[in-house]
């Protein structure tokens, strides 16, 4: 394991003013969260995109509290220092500041969480303030908001139009003065996410497929490598085709078995003559 230091909330503020751009990945599992913590990733998020990409389901509704802990306290093992975010799943804060405080302290207690996300602009700035109030630091999420997407009518573009893109940098301002210390931008305009961090004065902003102008970029872990095979969002870039290298391994491998040139002698144990030979003596004598 590294021996980086334990990402804080002051250092990430010390980022933003110096204008040193803040990397954020989701994760999911303890492998990948080891991977990050070498690559010294400084937020980690565990999205309750979990539900698509590690449980299969069509949405990230059906994703519960206890998927979310699970999942988190994994990764918590693996990135021991990044400063790690627990994605605050449907309907878990919606129905009131109560159940947002009660299912982010759940975060906090059980998997070792420094902050929560949650998604929504104004309506959801009692909840960021509620948190704030209980010691949990709450990051906001706005633009496409996959826990809405029925109501925003699919996987696009948010803030394309004036109103809307004001509506926008209204509920960031929102969630700033309620204490939010980070908001996600996920799939807005560029110019907007532009003007959006400009006028942040105390909020960190992190942009996914928003452009270049936010303190951080994310993206999600299983579209840099095409682990996704359902889904390929335009804005992500593939760093690497894992998946396609993992294919390709496992056709190697089922043909190989079948034409029994697997295993070979590296792959398995031997054991001593003279116990073979005891152990058919034994089998003799039965
Ligand atoms: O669940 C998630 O991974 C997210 C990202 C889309 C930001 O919320």
């Amino acid at each position: 394991m590294s021996e980086r230091k334990k990402v804080t909330l002051p250092m990430l503020f010390q980022k933003m003013e110096r204008g040193e751009p803040i990397t954020m990945l989701t994760c999911y599992d303890y492998p990948t969260a080891y991977f990050q913590e070498q690559a010294g990733i400084d937020m980690v998020l565990v999205g309750d995109s979990l539900g698509m990409t590690m449980l299969g389901y069509e949405s990230t509704l059906p994703v519960t509290m206890d998927d979310m802990i699970r999942h988190t306290q994994a990764v918590r093992r693996g990135t021991p220092n990044a400063w790690l975010l627990g994605d605050m799943p449907y309907m878990s804060y919606q129905p009131s500041v109560e159940s947002a405080i009660r299912n982010a302290g759940r975060f906090m207690a059980e998997a070792g969480c420094d902050a929560v996300k949650l998604e929504g602009g104004k309506e959801m700035a009692d909840r960021v303030a509620g948190l704030v109030a209980a010691g949990i630091p709450a990051m906001g999420h706005l633009g496409l908001t996959p826990q809405s997407v029925s109501a925003l009518g699919g996987f696009r573009l948010q803030g394309k139009g004036a109103l809307q893109a004001k509506k926008i940098m209204d509920d960031a301002k929102a969630l700033e003065d309620a204490g939010a210390f980070a908001v996600l931008l996920e799939l807005v305009p560029d110019r907007v996410c532009r003007l959006i961090t400009e006028r942040a004065d105390d909020c960190i902003i992190i942009g996914l497929g928003s452009g270049p102008y936010a303190h951080g970029q994310l993206l999600i872990y299983h579209d840099m490598f095409g682990l996704y095979p359902r889904f390929k969002p335009r804005m992500a870039k593939v760093y690497a085709d894992a998946g396609q290298v993992i294919v390709d391994g496992l056709k190697e491998y089922a043909a190989e078995v079948t034409e029994k040139t697997f295993p070979q002698p590296e792959n398995w144990f031997g054991m001593p003559d003279e116990e073979y030979e005891q152990l058919l003596d034994l089998l003799e004598d039965e």
